[in-house]
C-alpha cells in the first residue's frame, strides 16, 4: 500500500466509536427499542454495515457486546452454558447468552435463523417483557441486568422460507431494515475503509450498483459494500482496478462460468485503468 493510502486508511482506535456512518433512522430506532428493553432485528443482505451498526451503537450506550454467530449446531448450551470437568470436579460455565444477561451487555446473535428452533426458544422470556433467562440445568432463572439488550440478525433474502423466523419470536422483537446505503454515502464509506480517493470509489460504487441491477437470479447475493471495500483495499494496494475487481467483487459472488464471464464483461466496462 502507498503510504498515503495508509494514512487514509481507517484505523479503528481501541476505543473509539466503531465508524459507521447512518443511513436512515437507525440508530434513534435502535437507541429508543434498547432505552424501552425492546429486543431488536436487523434485517438485510450480508455486508451492508448490520455488524458495525451493532458494534457502533454497543459503544455509545456503553454496553459492552458479546456476538454468536448463529449456526445450524448451536444448542441450547452453547448459549446458555454447560458444566465441565474442571480437575476432577465439575463446575458450570456460563454460555455467551448468560454472561450478557448478567453483565448487561448487548447480545448479538448474527445471522440468527441459522439456528435451530429448539435452541431459539430460550431467547422468548429474554425477548419479551419478563426479560429473564431461566437455566434449566441450575434450577434458576436470571434476571436481565440493566442495559442488557438482545440484537438478532438475518437475512430475509438469502435464507429459506422454511428456515423462517417462527412468529411468536418475530413479534417480540423491533425490526430495522437494512439496505444498500445510497451512492453518495456508499462512495465515502469505500473511499475511507478502503484508503482509496473518491473518484476511484465512485467507480467502484457505480459498478456494485449496476451488479445489484442485474437480479439475474443466478447470483445468491449481489455485491456488497463490504466487496467494494475488498475490491479497494486492493487497488489501494497498487493492483490494477479490473484485477482487484474481478479478484473481490467477480469471484466471491459467483462460481457459475457464464455468469463470471459477464460479470467481467462489466468490470470492464465499469472499471478503468488508471493512466501512468
Ligand atoms: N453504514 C456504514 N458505515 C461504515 N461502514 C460500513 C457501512 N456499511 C457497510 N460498511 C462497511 O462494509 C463492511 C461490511 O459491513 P458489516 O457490518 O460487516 O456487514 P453485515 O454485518 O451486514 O454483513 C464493514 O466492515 C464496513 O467496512
Ligand atoms: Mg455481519
Amino acid at each position: 500500500m502507498t503510504s498515503s493510502a495508509a494514512a487514509r486508511r481507517a484505523q479503528p482506535a481501541a476505543t473509539g466509536r466503531p465508524w459507521y456512518v447512518p443511513v436512515a433512522n437507525e440508530e434513534a430506532v435502535f437507541k429508543a427499542a434498547h432505552r424501552q428493553g425492546l429486543s431488536i432485528v436487523l434485517k438485510g443482505p450480508t455486508g451492508c454495515g448490520k455488524t458495525r451498526f451493532v458494534a457502533a451503537m454497543a459503544h455509545e450506550l456503553g454496553r459492552p457486546l458479546i456476538t454468536v454467530a448463529c449456526h445450524d449446531d448451536l444448542t441450547t448450551a452453547d448459549l446458555v452454558g454447560r458444566f465441565l470437568l474442571r480437575g476432577g470436579d465439575t463446575e458450570w460455565v456460563d454460555g455467551p447468552l448468560t454472561r450478557a444477561v448478567r453483565e448487561g451487555a448487548i447480545c448479538y446473535l448474527d445471522e440468527v435463523v441459522e439456528a435451530r428452533q429448539d435452541t431459539t426458544v430460550v431467547l422468548h422470556p429474554l425477548a419479551d417483557h419478563r426479560r429473564e433467562l431461566p437455566i434449566e440445568r441450575l434450577g434458576i432463572t436470571v434476571p436481565a441486568a440493566p442495559g442488557f439488550g438482545l440484537v438478532a440478525s438475518y437475512n430475509p433474502g438469502y435464507q429459506s422460507v422454511l428456515k423462517d423466523l417462527k412468529d411468536s419470536t418475530r413479534q417480540r422483537m423491533v425490526a430495522i431494515e437494512f439496505g444498500f446505503p445510497a451512492p453518495e454515502v456508499e462512495q465515502r464509506i469505500v473511499a475511507r475503509e478502503a484508503g482509496v480517493d473518491e473518484s476511484t470509489a465512485a467507480m467502484l460504487v457505480r459498478l456494485g450498483a449496476a451488479i445489484r441491477r442485474l437480479q439475474t437470479g443466478g447470483l445468491r447475493e449481489v455485491s456488497s459494500t463490504r466487496v467494494l471495500v475488498a475490491a479497494g483495499r486492493l487497488i489501494a494496494e497498487g493492483l490494477d482496478p479490473r484485477e482487484a475487481a474481478v479478484a473481490a467483487v467477480a469471484g466471491p459472488l459467483t462460481d457459475d462460468p457464464a455468469i463470471t464471464r459477464g460479470l467481467i464483461e462489466m468490470i470492464d466496462v465499469y472499471l478503468e485503468t488508471p493512466a501512468g
